[in-house]
C-alpha cells in the first residue's frame, strides 16, 4: 500500500499547529503545510495510519506521539564548531573575564539550550580545556539540553561518524579525540565535563543556577515573536554580570538594554548588569 499522504485538511493542521505551538512553541504558520506533510508522513507510516485526521485523534491521546511528532518538525542539523566566531568568543570570555575566578574555585558554568546531537556542546568543551589546560584543578561543567530525547541519546553515546571530523581542526582533533569503531569520540578528559538533560525552553527550567555563557542557538526560529522575547528575557536572567549569549545566525535580540544585554559580536550579547 503506498500511503503517503499529500494532503492535509485545514482542521487537521490547526490542530498540529496548535499542539505542537503548546508543547514546544512552535509555530507552524498556513504557509508551512508542506513541511508538515513531509515531515509527519513518518509517522503516519510508522502508526499504521491512513490519513492525518486519524494522526491528530492519535496525538490528541497519546503524550509519546505528541512528542515523536516535535521531534518530526523540528531539525536538528548542527555541526561541531558551526559558527565558529562564537567559540572564539567564548575563548576570550574565558581567557579575559573569568579565568582568575576560575582559578580561585568558581565552577564554570556553560549551557548549551538547544543541543541537538552535541556537536555544540562538545565544542565548547574543547574551546575552554584549551583556555584552562594551564589550570588543572579547573572545575568544569557544560550542560546540554534538548526537547528531543532521541537527540540526548546521541549526545550522551558521543560517537559522531568520520565524516564529521572535517568540522574539527586537526589538532584539537588530536588532542581531545579517538577513532573507535569507524567513528570517534571523545577523551575522558573531555566527557567528564558535559552533562545532558532533557529540557523544554518554554517550560519550567528545574536549576536555578547562573551560566558564564550561554548558547542558544537556531532554535528561537521555530518560535513566534511573544515565545522568543520571553525567551531571551528568561535566558539573560540565567547569565552571570559579564557572561555571553550566542544565538543563530538568523536570530536577534531586539531591545538588548532593556535585559541588561549589550550586543559584543556577531549574534552575542554580554549581560552589563
Ligand atoms: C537546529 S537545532 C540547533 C542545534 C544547535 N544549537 C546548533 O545551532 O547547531 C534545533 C534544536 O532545537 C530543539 N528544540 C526545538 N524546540 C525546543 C524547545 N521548545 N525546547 C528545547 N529544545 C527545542 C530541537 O529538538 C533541535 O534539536
Amino acid at each position: 500500500m503506498n500511503n503517503k499522504n499529500e494532503k492535509i485538511s485545514h482542521r487537521s493542521l490547526g490542530i498540529i499547529s496548535q499542539i505542537a505551538y503548546d508543547v514546544s512553541g512552535i509555530f507552524l504558520s498556513d504557509k508551512k503545510a508542506d513541511l508538515v506533510i513531509s515531515r509527519l508522513n513518518k509517522r503516519l507510516r510508522e502508526n499504521k495510519l491512513s490519513n492525518f485526521e486519524e494522526y491528530c485523534d492519535l496525538i490528541q491521546s497519546n503524550a509519546t506521539e505528541r512528542s515523536q511528532m516535535i521531534a518530526a518538525l523540528t531539525t536538528n542539523v548542527t555541526a561541531f564548531y558551526r559558527e565558529v566566531h562564537h567559540f572564539n568568543y567564548l575563548s576570550r570570555l574565558v581567557e579575559e573575564k573569568f579565568i582568575r575566578r576560575i582559578q580561585d574555585g568558581e565552577e564554570l558554568r556553560i549551557w548549551s539550550a538547544a543541543c541537538s546531537s552535541g556537536e555544540e556542546v562538545y565544542s565548547a568543551a574543547m574551546t575552554v580545556s584549551e583556555v584552562l589546560m594551564g589550570s588543572p584543578s579547573a572545575k568544569i561543567k557544560i550542560l546540554g539540553t534538548d526537547i528531543d530525547t532521541n537527540m540526548l541519546k546521541k549526545s550522551k553515546i558521543a560517537l559522531y561518524d568520520l565524516e564529521e571530523k572535517k568540522s574539527i581542526p586537526l589538532e584539537k582533533f588530536n588532542k581531545f579525540c579517538l577513532e573507535k569503531e569507524g567513528a570517534f569520540t571523545f577523551k575522558r578528559e573531555i566527557l567528564e565535563l558535559v552533562r545532558f538533560n532533557p529540557l523544554n525552553l518554554i517550560a519550567g527550567w528545574p536549576f536555578e543556577s547562573k551560566f558564564h555563557a550561554i548558547f542558544c542557538r537556531n532554535v528561537a526560529i521555530y518560535f513566534d515573536k511573544l515565545t522568543r522575547e520571553k525567551l531571551w528575557f528568561r535566558l539573560a536572567q540565567r547569565l552571570h554580570v559579564g557572561g555571553e549569549i550566542y544565538i543563530g545566525h538568523s536570530e536577534r535580540i531586539s531591545n538588548p538594554e532593556l535585559l541588561g544585554l549589550r550586543p559584543v559580536g556577531l549574534n552575542s550579547y554580554k549581560r552589563v548588569k
